[in-house]
């Protein structure tokens, strides 16, 4: 066994650990120049066996403003995964030519597989429907940005929340603040895991509901955390258009939403969010995607006790 430090899951970190890479973030937004030439000589290598644009854009934007370099795929076809390699053997090259790697992949607990065969930190950016941590510092830096703290909220999370590895994240880091309360808002099909009711917000009491109408519980919200249904983890296409729609947050449902609530959405969007919202001021996601690469500056920072 060895002391590297991975990012797997939102709980790998202590909420000192986390509260150091939200202020570090926060101070590389600031003075975004001290930080350019830190990371200079070094490597970050993105694994993405899954397609993405803002996690790996947002990765390697964070590399090169620390003064870092970057390699990888983002499409495993494009490697020897095309022709069998398995997930060990591709890792425990890559970790010989990179300091610290970011991996996306479509099954469940890869990342974790992957820190067995790593000599170097690895950081979990999504396995399959499972945990997404990086954007869960994402999301708490933004509201800590725009709401000022993680305490006191009336957070209602949207849309697919079975298979929404952002929201499985989202809702164990936020069960670690006080006094948030938690509206769930899902279809029946789409409820959250039993793990993550049983094990997380059963066992640490934090108040929530589960109801299916966005439309009841709106004005109640300071936070909505809308989400897209996630067309790739369904068994079969007919649910996946029935379910499809269940959500579409437009101007009509905002006016029912108190004035300073904030729109979150990890992205991408489908249509659960009409473009006519985004001029609304309360439309906060696509700060959020700015909020990523400084978070995962300051992580990466971290991950390599550069600072
Ligand atoms: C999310 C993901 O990959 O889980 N996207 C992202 O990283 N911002 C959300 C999604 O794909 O719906």
């Amino acid at each position: 066994m060895n002391n590297i430090k991975h990012l797997i899951d939102p709980m790998d970190l202590s909420i000192m650990e986390l509260e150091d890479i939200l202020g570090l973030a926060n101070d590389i937004m600031k003075n975004p120049k001290e930080y350019s030439h830190l990371l200079s000589g070094k490597i970050l290598a993105t694994l993405f066996y899954e397609p993405s644009t803002r996690t790996r854009f947002s990765f390697e934007a964070a590399m090169m403003k620390l003064g870092g370099n970057i390699l990888g795929f983002s499409e495993p076809n494009s490697s020897s995964v095309s022709k069998g390699e398995s997930l060990s053997d591709t890792i425990k090259i890559v970790s010989t030519y990179a300091d610290i790697i970011a991996m996306r992949h479509p099954k469940e607990g890869s990342a974790k597989v992957a820190t067995i065969y790593s000599s170097v930190p690895i950081i979990n950016a999504g396995d399959g429907g499972h945990q997404h941590p990086t954007q869960t510092l994402t999301d708490l830096l933004t509201i800590k940005s725009l709401k000022e703290n993680l305490e006191g909220h009336v957070i209602g999370i949207c849309g697919d929340l079975k298979f929404g590895r952002t929201v499985h994240s989202l809702i164990k880091a936020i069960s670690r603040y006080k006094n948030n309360k938690i509206i769930l808002i899902s279809p029946e099909e789409l409820t959250i895991p039993q793990y993550i009711r049983d094990e997380i917000l059963i066992k640490e009491n934090i108040p929530f509901i589960e109801v299916e109408r966005l439309e009841d519980v709106i004005d109640k919200l300071d936070i909505l955390y809308m989400t897209r249904v996630q067309k790739e983890r369904f068994f079969n296409e007919e649910d996946y258009i029935r379910l499809k729609d269940s959500y579409i947050l437009d101007q009509s449902k905002m006016s029912k939403a108190k004035k300073d609530m904030i729109v979150l959405h990890p992205l991408p969007r489908v249509n659960e969010i009409a473009q006519e919202v985004d001029k609304d001021p309360r439309a906060c996601y696509f700060k959020q995607a700015e909020y990523g690469m400084y978070v995962r500056m300051a992580l990466i920072l971290k991950l390599l006790e550069v600072r």
